[in-house]
């Protein structure tokens, strides 16, 4: 069986910079830099610019990615897409990622499996473990596994929606996982979800239990109305998040790391979902962990939903920090509730 190792990484944000102070200035929001930075961690995001969509964020995370993994887009054998931002209800965004990475162009064009991960924060833990199944299965060589939002689109910018609003920022990070027969990889993850969570975050648009699923006011019949705000907009109760979020990952790595009979002593780097700072803080406060080993980026982007961790390891290795030989572990937990853990041999 082989090994599935990450050959590549990469990492795109949009170049529009929106401070804490721009959502009060431009945006008319009634909150302060001095609020979000104590609560979150975070100075600014990025917002994508209107007609682009998290396919096209990806674009440029998954051609360096695939550049840096030493391979061009048609070795690619699989795709696969987290998000909870798609570009568009159906068909998924890794279909729309393969046409924009050229994959079918030309007289060879290659139909690989293009498949949608929606498990929001958790997404890019869940779509390395289904990643790595199928490297170690044999099944393929290299799989692209992309995690891209644009939560710009789908924010409340008024003062009501100030709480989600703040959180949010756009980006997209990518990862080839390849096969080698080289001791290293993803050595062990483990995956969960609690659906009793469901209420304390989510966005419900779309609800096919509804007649027609958009609940509109002022309907006429004829499918003219408006959405009501509440239905528009990612509705969240912050502190059973915060606290389902604390437990859930401080078990998931304990989990990973007991299953393989290491320490965090044995990790050198821990890559934490960025949904906020005082989060990992507190994760890593109460087990042990030395800040120098916590890589963040939320003070720059925000949260980045499933694209947080995979920016992380782009941004480490570009800096050098994460290097060849390193033992690192990975931790998210996202809306569901869903979270998961993974180590990986670098
Ligand atoms: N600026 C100013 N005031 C604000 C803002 C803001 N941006 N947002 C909320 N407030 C106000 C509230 O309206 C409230 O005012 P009130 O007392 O007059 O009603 C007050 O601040 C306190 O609000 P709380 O919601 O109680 O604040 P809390 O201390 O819980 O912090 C926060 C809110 C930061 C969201 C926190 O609950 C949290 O981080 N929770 C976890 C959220 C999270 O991680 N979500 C994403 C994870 S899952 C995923 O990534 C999909």
């Amino acid at each position: 069986m082989p090994n599935a190792y990450i050959s590549g990484t990469g990492g795109y944000v949009p170049p529009r910079v929106v401070t804490n102070d721009d959502l009060r200035e431009q945006y008319g929001i009634d909150t302060t830099h001095e609020w979000i930075l104590q609560r979150t961690g975070i100075e600014e995001r990025r917002y994508a610019e209107p007609g682009t969509g998290s396919s096209d964020l990806a674009v440029p995370a998954c051609q360096e990615a695939i550049k840096n993994a030493g391979i061009t887009p048609k070795d690619i054998d699989m795709i696969l897409f987290c998000t909870l931002s798609p570009d568009i209800h159906f068909p998924g965004s890794g279909c729309f990622l393969q046409r924009k990475l050229g994959m079918l162009d030309g007289d060879d064009p290659k139909f690989v499996p293009a498949m949608d991960i929606r498990n929001q924060c958790s997404g890019f833990v869940y779509g390395l473990a289904t990643a790595a199944s199928m490297v170690r299965a044999g099944g393929y060589k290299h799989v692209l596994l992309v995690g891209a939002e644009t939560h710009s689109a789908a924010l409340d910018f008024s003062t009501r929606g100030r709480t989600v609003t703040s959180l949010f920022g756009d980006g997209a990070g990518a990862v080839v996982v390849s096969a080698t027969d080289e001791d290293r990889g993803v050595r062990n993850w483990t995956l969960g979800a609690d659906g009793r969570g469901i209420e304390a975050l989510y966005l419900r648009v779309f609800d096919i239990t509804r007649r027609p699923y958009l609940k509109m006011i002022n309907d006429d019949k004829m499918g003219n109305g408006i959405v009501e705000p509440p239905d528009l907009w990612p509705q969240m109760e912050g502190k059973p998040v915060f606290k389902n979020a604390v437990e859930r990952m401080c078990m998931s790595l304990m989990q990973v790391l007991w299953e393989k009979q290491l320490s965090a002593k044995d990790i050198d780097l821990f890559a934490f979902h960025q949904a906020n700072m005082r989060i990992n803080q507190y994760v890593a406060q109460q087990l042990g962990l030395p800040e120098e080993k916590l890589l963040h980026n939320i003070q720059k982007y925000g949260n980045t939903t499933a694209a947080t961790i995979p920016l992380l390891l782009w941004e480490a290795e570009k800096d050098g920090r994460l290097k060849r030989g390193m033992k690192v572990a990975m931790v998210a937990f996202g809306a569901g509730f869903t979270w998961g853990a993974a180590i990986c041999d670098w």
